[in-house]
């Protein structure tokens, strides 16, 4: 079906596009089963057009046992029966695009489920066939061969190599799998994987599908002797040498892949888009995806994981713009997403004593925090990321001011993290906590009244968050990205573009971009004058006497 003409115009819309990330278990539950559904988006489409988004991306929705929440994909070509069918999907997708809002999905080329029809075969066809060389199977090392091929480890704890029972009961051959041990990397050395996912893309294109979210996309090929990692960590630091080559993260070959896959978004009349999900710190080693020939763009997590300082995010902020103007893609600028702690948590914490890492709740458990400091600064750095130039990504919840839940009792945790590393690392479900809607109910609005509970426990205190309660609240955080949005569609200064950074005051992040728009935001303790000629679009927190209140931001106009 063609795109209605109101964006079908907008052949540039992943340069500027806010995208909002739905994972599909926590948003909406239609059919009171405890889990969100596809139906339960599309009741909610109203409330998307009225947030005033361009596009949302789903996260997987393909037939799944579920060991990593949807990651670990049997059926690409079809839709998990848990959230709906294809003729759900379908609907969707028409009203979506109905609503002037574009469907970007995610698509999961490391790695397959243990259930999909090729792992079953390989397992079954025994080592040497064929259909083992579609995943990477290796004999062990030592004695019997019960070490695993070598010292790689998985994301989510342990050795990233799990060992099969052959036909003949023996234990046999081992299989890689840098996440859960349902999750069996797949061979892009072969030409069948190259087959398989350019039809998969083609599937979901044909059915009007405007873009895909890839997943590990920096994983996608392993070095070719499958070589030890000797102590080397990712991501490699700054002024690592460009010969140093992480063994199987960011390895050149992974481009080829991009490059056919471009060629297929190319192949269709209207503009599809990629956004990788390239975890690597060095900007070169990220814009070489960029490059006009792979994806169009890629999650910027280094602002992300940059502190809540103003010297941390103008340093990243200008390193982005300039490696990403180097290849001629947009930036996107992302505050959260499904594996990390939400940003309202993470601005809580001491920004000095957060710990390195993984940016999960893991790497903020533990230390001091102050809930309402932290939602001050995410809503200041909402208007920051909105006011940058490129595209930007918010994460369902994140326009309600959504804190992390920390307290998920452990017998109710899902992650495999949570499992895979012993407890020690309590994962990601503090951030994939089903949504509230309304400030009462059973699941507060997430599921019909009398249905199972929730698939991950709500907090009680969740029904102050919900999209209820911030209607009626003038100053809710809703209200904050709504008006923000408008103005976005509005201003042509925002969206795609350039900035220059106006000198402000140490505590101060300020920049102005043409014509007429500037955004200031306030790091210190003290209010901050707002300079001369301009006027108050929006801010994030009231004004004190004319001054920008501290950890706050405004958007201005100048005449
Ligand atoms: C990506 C996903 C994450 C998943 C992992 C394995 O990092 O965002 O949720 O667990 O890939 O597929």
């Amino acid at each position: 079906m063609p795109l209605p003409a109101s964006i079908a115009a907008d052949r540039d819309w992943w340069r500027h596009a806010v995208v909002y990330q739905i994972y599909p278990r926590s948003f909406a539950d239609s059919n009171g089963d405890g889990v969100g559904d596809i139906n339960g988006i599309r009741s909610r489409l109203p409330y998307l057009a009225g947030l005033g988004i361009d596009a949302i991306w789903i996260n997987p929705w393909y037939p799944s046992p579920m060991k990593d929440a949807g990651y670990d994909v049997s059926d690409y070509r079809a839709i998990e029966p848990v959230f709906g069918t294809m003729a759900d999907a379908e609907a969707l997708l028409a009203e979506a695009h109905d609503a002037g809002i574009r469907v970007i999905l995610d698509i999961v080329p490391n790695h397959t489920s243990d259930q999909h029809r090729w792992f079953q075969a390989a397992l079954a066809a025994g080592p040497g066939s064929p259909e083992r060389d579609r995943f990477i199977f290796r004999d062990g090392r030592g004695p019997g061969g019960n070490e695993p091929p070598n010292d790689w480890m998985s994301e989510f704890g342990g050795p990233a190599w799990t060992r099969v029972t052959e036909a003949d009961g023996r234990p046999g051959q081992w299989y890689l799998r840098l996440f859960a041990p349902e999750q069996p990397d797949v061979n892009w050395n072969h030409p069948d994987i190259h087959a398989e996912f350019e039809q998969t893309l083609r599937f979901w294109f044909d059915r009007g599908v405007d873009g895909f979210r890839i997943d590990v996309a920096h994983g996608l090929v392993k070095d070719a002797d499958l070589r030890d990692l000797g102590g080397l960590t990712f991501p490699l630091p700054a002024d690592a040498p460009e010969d140093v080559q992480h063994p199987h993260w960011d390895q050149p070959g992974v481009h080829d892949v991009f490059r056919e896959w471009r060629s297929v978004a190319d192949s269709y009349a209207e503009p599809k888009a990629f956004c990788g999900e390239i975890w690597v710190s060095r900007d070169h080693r990220l814009t070489a995806y960029l490059r006009p020939d792979e994806l169009h763009t890629a999650f910027n997590f280094n602002f992300l994981q940059s502190p809540w300082r103003p010297a941390d995010l103008r340093r990243v902020i200008t390193s982005t713009l300039a490696s990403h103007a180097g290849v001629g893609a947009p930036a996107t600028w992302v505050l959260g997403n499904h594996d990390v702690c939400r940003p309202a948590s993470r601005y809580a914490r001491p920004q000095e004593l957060v710990r390195a890492g993984f940016p999960n709740l893991h790497s903020y458990l533990g230390l001091p925090a102050d809930p309402a400091l932290g939602l001050r600064r995410a809503r200041a750095a909402a208007l920051l990321s909105l006011a940058l130039p490129g595209a930007a990504y918010v994460y369902a919840g994140e326009e309600l001011g959504l804190p992390e839940v920390e307290d998920i009792p452990d017998d109710a945790r899902q992650d495999p993290m949570f499992a895979g590393t012993g407890g020690e690392n309590v994962g990601r479900d503090g951030c994939r906590v089903p949504l509230p809607w309304t400030t009462g109910g059973e699941s507060f609005g997430f599921s019909p009244e009398g249905s199972a509970a929730p698939w991950l426990p709500q907090s009680s205190d969740w029904g102050r968050y919900s999209a209820e309660a911030a209607e009626g609240d003038p100053a809710s955080t809703l209200g904050l990205y709504r008006r923000a949005l408008a103005l976005r569609a509005e201003l042509p200064a925002l969206g795609d573009g350039d900035l220059a950074w106006v000198e402000a005051g140490p505590d101060v992040l300020a920049f102005t971009r043409d014509p007429g728009f500037g955004c200031w935001v306030n790091f210190g303790d003290a209010p901050v004058a707002l300079p001369e000629g301009s006027s108050v679009l929006l801010a994030s927190h009231d004004l004190v006497g004319g001054r920008l209140a501290p950890d706050s931001a405004a958007w201005l106009q100048f005449a």
